[in-house]
């Protein structure tokens, strides 16, 4: 089923002159995991604001083609709805903590409270995501008082205890070791396996291998790859877009230039070491 599809969208900021995104075509599929990647400037946090309705409903400028959320035109949700149905992490983790909360209990419980839950439905929900994002020694804590990483962490909290149906992630990571780096990763993808559609902007390209089914590649505002994950991140043309392959790729066509050491090319460590396993016959 489609989530949202994008027929010749193309978007200019108010007070520009260029177009950050044009022409782009794309249907996206209920429960799928998209990493959406591309050089710095590209049009990534603007294409997520597309996908969450940010634009119309919040950026005026000029928006041409069609932008279809659960089949009917962006133009026409309600934008209350729209947030509630698509949550949000934004690639900034400070500029998601409300600041006007005392305690990051109270703070990941935030969105609940504007959306009306009742308390004891609240708590519930507020523990779960404390356990599931390993919180609890922060749950006293003010939010402003928090590092970077414990705030992309509080961030994530309050976005999956609102339970929305699309996820739009810009670089939730950022700010994090590459040991929370993995958590996260294997949370988000958790949520895809409890039937979540995720939109995941990411750098760390080596993740994006392991977990996306499809990828786009943002480049001057336009789709310039898209496809399986594979067949994308296995397509050398995009180091001259200033776009990193994963390593595992890079070692797959090094392996394959030494006598032809490995038949496939492949986008993950596992899948090399396999390919390895399997030449050497273990
Ligand atoms: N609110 C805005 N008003 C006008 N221009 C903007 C606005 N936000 C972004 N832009 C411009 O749109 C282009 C794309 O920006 P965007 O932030 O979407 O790229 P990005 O791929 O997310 O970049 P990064 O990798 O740095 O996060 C840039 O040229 C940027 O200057
Ligand atoms: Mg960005």
């Amino acid at each position: 089923m489609n989530c949202i599809t994008l027929k010749d969208v193309s978007y200019k900021y108010p007070y520009t002159e260029d177009f950050v995104l044009a022409n782009i075509n794309y249907q996206f599929e209920k429960g799928k995991f998209y990493g959406i990647i591309g050089p710095n400037g590209s049009g990534k946090t603007t294409f997520c604001n597309l996908l969450r309705g940010m634009i119309p409903h919040f950026f005026h400028g000029d928006l041409s083609g069609d932008v279809l959320i659960e089949g009917q035109d962006v133009r026409d949700w309600n934008s209350d709805l729209l947030s509630t149905k698509i949550g949000y992490i934004f690639q900034n983790p400070f500029t998601q903590i409300s600041g006007i909360k005392e305690t990051v209990f109270e703070e990941i419980a935030l969105g609940l409270e504007n959306l009306g839950v009742e308390k004891e439905e609240l708590i519930e929900r507020v523990v779960e995501v404390v356990k599931l994002l390993k919180l609890e020694k922060l749950i006293k804590k003010n939010p402003n008082n928090l590092s970077g990483g414990q705030k992309q962490r509080v961030a994530f909290a309050s976005i999956i205890a609102m339970n929305s149906d699309i996820l739009v992630i810009d670089e939730p990571t950022s700010q994090l070791d590459p040991e929370s780096t993995d958590e996260i990763f294997k949370i988000i993808n958790l949520l895809k396996e409890q039937g979540k559609t995720i939109f995941l902007v990411e750098h760390k390209i080596d993740l994006i291998a392991e977990y996306a089914d499809e990828v786009i590649v943002l480049n001057q505002g336009q789709i310039a790859r898209s496809g399986l994950t594979a067949d994308v991140l296995s397509d050398l043309s995009l180091l001259q877009m200033g776009v990193t392959l994963p390593q595992a790729t890079l070692l797959s066509y090094d392996l394959q230039k030494i006598d032809k050491a490995i038949d496939t090319i492949s986008i993950t460590k596992s899948q090399v070491k396999d390919q390895i396993m399997k030449r050497v016959g273990v």
